[in-house]
């Protein structure tokens, strides 16, 4: 499925958000010109943006202010994954060397740091105060989710429950705020909001189960990032999960978390994973959210981003990348 067909209502004024964010680069310090370039210059997929440019078509479709929202949620976005990364120690994003691997851990921050004061300014620009306190409470929410992430890591006893905490904290929470904030910008009547909203945060749940089973049967070559990562981070995502419930006794899983030196329990457990009935178990509950996410957008105003919010939840089910 084709990622620029869906965005077809959209594709003008996402070149539009593109030259927002390019507008950063323009600082006097070379350094910081150059690694801006980098990190915005393209290569994401820009799934947060175009959320925020299709909430905004169902009403008053303001690019005024939909367009420094969308360069928002895309900047926040870019931040996490660069501090992220840092934390990670991850070498590649994007196809391309992390800012961590060309510079070490603490530019990286300040960079990511720089990154989330410019998407403030961005919602500044939005004048609404009830966009802008999404996006604080939002910051702090992802905060919180990776947090709870680091402290849980090599945690055997971990509850599904636990895991969807995390992972609607470090990832829904965005997808919901940029839906949410599209929604609000366009005038959209409070029980739209909560529509897109919901379709935000269940489709951001489903996205972040199909990163992590593609961390287990992906390639780096096409998702540009390293694979079999969240397990060397000692993160237990829904596919290791499942594993831990089947074989609790004895697992590849339990036995790299005991022994972290050995890497081949690693590679175990990715080809246990690969090989059982888990990857299917783990798209039938990214299925089952990209449905929840879907279910009440047929109240909305009939149009056609209304399919394309549809074709989306199917694309992020279906994604290699
Ligand atoms: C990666 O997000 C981080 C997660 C929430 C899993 P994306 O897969 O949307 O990253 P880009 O922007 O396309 O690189
Ligand atoms: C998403 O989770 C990270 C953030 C929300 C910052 P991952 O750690 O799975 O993201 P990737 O796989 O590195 O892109
Ligand atoms: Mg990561
Ligand atoms: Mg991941």
């Amino acid at each position: 499925m084709d990622l620029n067909a869906i965005y077809q209502s959209i594709q003008e004024d996402l070149s539009r958000v593109k030259e927002c964010l390019r507008s950063i680069i323009k600082v006097e310090f070379p350094w910081l010109a150059k690694q801006l370039d980098y990190v915005v210059g393209g290569g994401g997929k820009g799934i947060r943006p175009a959320l925020t440019l299709l909430s905004g078509k169902f009403y008053r479709y303001n690019l005024e202010l939909l367009l420094p929202m969308a360069a928002s949620v895309e900047l926040m976005h870019t931040a996490t994954l660069i501090h992220d990364d840092a934390i990670d120690k991850s070498m590649s994003r994007r196809g391309k060397a992390t800012i961590f691997k060309l510079w070490g851990g603490e530019p990286a921050i300040l960079l990511g740091d720089y990154l989330f004061a410019k998407a403030g300014e961005f919602v500044s620009d939005t004048q609404s105060p009830r966009v802008i306190k999404l996006f604080s409470q939002t910051l702090a929410t992802i905060s919180s989710g990776e947090l709870n992430q680091f402290f849980s890591a090599y945690n055997l006893k971990q509850t599904r429950d636990q895991y969807f905490k995390k992972i609607s904290g470090k990832t829904a929470s965005l997808f919901a705020l940029s839906t949410e904030s599209g929604a609000i910008l366009s005038g959209a009547p409070e029980k739209s909001v909560r529509i897109l909203r919901d379709y935000g945060h269940y489709l951001g749940i489903a996205f972040q189960i199909v990163d992590d089973i593609l961390d287990f049967i992906g390639t780096e070559a096409e998702l540009g990032k390293p694979v079999g990562s969240d397990l060397a981070q000692g993160t237990i995502t829904l596919p290791a999960m499942l594993l831990l419930e089947r074989s609790p006794e004895d697992n590849p899983v339990k036995r790299r978390f005991e022994n972290r030196d050995d890497p081949d329990n690693i590679r175990q457990a990715i080809e246990l994973i690969r090989n059982s009935p888990i990857v299917d178990e783990c798209y039938a509950v990214a299925n089952e959210y990209c449905a929840k996410a879907c279910q009440h957008l047929n109240q909305l105003p009939e149009n056609n981003n209304r399919e394309a919010l549809l074709k989306l939840a199917e694309y992020v089910v279906a994604r290699n990348r």
